[in-house]
């Protein structure tokens, strides 16, 4: 079905078809309610039980709208975001491009948001129907990072089950200096420090780009488990990886996502799994848009995943799909849960 639709949707401007895909959701004609899944597929992460181990990626629902609908569609946790202190409109248009070919999105939107204050109203109102992640990220015009993160800590911590801190998108500029040992440090640190006066425990959860310099992951890898951070995100969207794509917007400006994500990804997921050894858990992102992608990840030491491109290549469906899979596939090979399978590459 959606292979039919999709060229007729894929004759829009990417973004003008990401604006009609989130109205259509807020009608909320799909599915009214949320899918049951084998129980196998369920697995416990901060405490909490999450249904299947498919999340919706931060951008997709940047300001909160529709992620009840994210869960009919069967989705078995959504992150809001990137949501930053202030209202931003991020770059000039065209700011996000299809590489079909590739099945790849490149994208240099900026942090678009309507900002903390409207958002977190918005999440009052609207009582989430799952795991539901809040993604935040500083503005573009901030002079003090840290405390942009800060400020939205303060507005969210209440309203979700883990709130992300975003250092790797390559569309802030200097943002993914904040990868940097010290600096990551004190990043964190003060979060901390904030969650304490807050007497919050709301799990801290860390995104960061899959270009960082891979000399640094075992002194990374040691200060996520001394700030006691609950899980990583492995990977945001990367500036590199461009000599092997087809498509003509390969030298666009900005952050490829989707399948020549995938590799680098998983590799990535392995070396931090030595050396964090479940201690912080891992969320596998990256190109994923089968069970197959899946197991991949989980083998490679994910806990759970996201996707975003995928679904903007296979459709609403796809998280439904992907587990109707794992379902099948769990049952054939006699698994009592997807636990079993986490680091077995
Ligand atoms: C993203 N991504 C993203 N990540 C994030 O932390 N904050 C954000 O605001 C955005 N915005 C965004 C917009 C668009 C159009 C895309 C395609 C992606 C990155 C996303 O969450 C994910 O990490 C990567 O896209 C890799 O996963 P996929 O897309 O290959 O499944």
């Amino acid at each position: 079905m959606y292979n039919k639709i999709r060229s007729l949707i894929f004759k829009l401007d990417p973004e003008t078809a990401h604006n009609l895909a989130i109205q259509t959701l807020k009608l909320n004609k799909f599915n009214k309610r949320k899918k049951e899944y084998n129980k196998k597929l369920s697995s416990e992460i901060f405490g909490k039980q999450v249904d299947n181990p498919i999340g919706l990626a931060a951008g997709f629902d940047k300001n909160a709208e529709v992620y009840n609908s994210i869960f009919n569609l069967g989705f078995g946790f959504v992150e809001v975001g990137t949501i930053t202190p202030l209202k931003q409109y991020g770059n000039p248009k065209p700011r996000v491009f299809r590489l079909e070919e590739d099945e790849a999105l490149i994208n240099r939107l900026g942090f678009n948001n309507s900002g903390a204050e409207n958002i977190s109203q918005r999440i009052k109102q609207n009582p989430p129907k799952g795991f539901f992640g809040i993604n935040i990220g500083p503005n573009k015009e901030s002079k003090d990072k840290i405390n942009d993160y800060l400020i939205c800590l303060k507005k969210f911590y209440n309203l979700a089950d883990y709130i992300t801190i975003n250092i790797s998108s390559p569309n802030t500029e200097n943002l993914r200096e904040l990868h940097d040992h010290e600096k990551l440090d004190n990043l964190l640190e003060s979060i901390n420090n904030e969650k304490k006066k807050l007497s919050t425990n709301v799990p801290i959860v860390v995104k960061i780009s899959p270009d960082i310099d891979e000399s640094e992951i075992d002194r990374t890898s040691e200060l996520f488990i001394n700030k006691n951070i609950s899980a990583v995100i492995i990977s945001n969207t990367t500036d590199k990886f461009r000599d092997n794509l087809k498509n003509a917007n390969r030298l666009e400006k900005g952050g490829l996502s989707g399948k020549p994500l995938s590799i680098k990804s998983d590799l990535l997921i392995q070396k931090f799994y030595k050396n964090l050894k479940g201690k912080v858990k891992i969320i596998g992102v990256g190109g994923i848009d089968s069970a197959i992608d899946v197991i991949s990840k989980l083998r490679s030491g994910a806990n759970l995943v996201q996707l975003y491109t995928g679904m903007v290549f296979k459709g609403p469906n796809i998280a439904s799909k992907i587990n109707t899979e794992l379902d099948i596939m769990i049952e054939k090979e006699g698994f009592k849960n997807l636990n079993e399978i986490v680091g077995t590459k």
